[in-house]
């Protein structure tokens, strides 16, 4: 996401200060869902307001970008529905081990993120097996990520990973739009783009096998995608 940087945006960001969780501390409750990469917050914000009995956090590095999401929720807070239900952390997803309980949350959305097409960049990926055995950690037994990308590439790699990493994948739509999921869909400011350049979405949702036993160090990993020594001739 191309950010223009945000005149005073640490003083605005302050002023949201009643949303923000800065510290593994200040999370004293259990949020039901996670979003990570929540851009301007079109997707929360109508999330939280379509299910106010629960509590949501949004995950996003860039302050700058937070900002506009937590000024959104601050504004409604004028009008005629509030939106009591959402707190930002602003930092990389990375960095979220240990602020989340383990086998404590629901949901986890990851709409439209970077897609990392470069091999050599395929760790950054939102799902490669680093960050999925993180959010396999965080799910509750019966907990699913959903999953949202315009690109086929990082769509497909999604779901080998998915699969060979602890989660079951299902509903699986590679045009959101004309399937039967877009009813219930949230549209996010990345998708709204996207759709109106005729460009189709792809959907899946990953529920967490209870049953899986993550590898014990990196190493083991099944890391889809990386070039096999005898293709890189060595
Ligand atoms: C392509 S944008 C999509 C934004 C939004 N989800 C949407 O669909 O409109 C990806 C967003 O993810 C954020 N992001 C990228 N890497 C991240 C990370 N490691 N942790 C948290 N947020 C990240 C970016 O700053 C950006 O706001």
């Amino acid at each position: 996401m191309r950010v223009r940087h945000k005149k005073h945006g640490a003083e605005r960001l302050e002023r949201c200060g009643e949303l923000l969780i800065t510290s593994p501390e200040e999370l004293d409750f259990v949020p039901y869902g996670l979003e990570i990469g929540c851009g301007k917050g079109a997707f929360i914000s109508g999330l939280a307001k379509s299910d106010p009995g629960h509590m949501y956090v949004a995950v996003e590095i860039v302050r700058d970008v937070a900002v506009v999401a937590a000024e959104k929720i601050m504004a409604s807070k004028d009008g005629d529905s509030p939106i009591n239900n959402v707190r930002f952390i602003v930092t990389g997803a990375e960095r979220l081990e240990g602020w989340i309980k383990p086998g404590s949350i629901e949901r986890i959305y990851i709409n439209h993120p970077d897609p990392w097409p470069r091999p050599g960049h395929m760790k950054r990926r939102l799902t490669y097996a680093r960050y999925l055995h993180m959010y396999w950690r965080f799910l509750a037994p019966d907990g699913e990520i959903w999953f949202k990308t315009d690109s086929r590439p990082l769509f497909d790699f999604s779901l080998r990973s998915f699969a060979e990493n602890g989660f079951k994948v299902r509903d699986v739509t590679y045009d959101l739009e004309h399937s039967e999921y877009f009813g219930d869909d949230i549209v996010t400011e990345y998708e709204a783009s996207f759709m109106a350049k005729g460009q189709p979405i792809h959907r899946c949702v990953a529920a967490k096998d209870p049953d899986y036993l993550p590898p014990e160090t990196e190493e083991q990993f099944v890391t889809i995608g990386l070039p096999r020594k005898e293709d890189s001739g060595s």
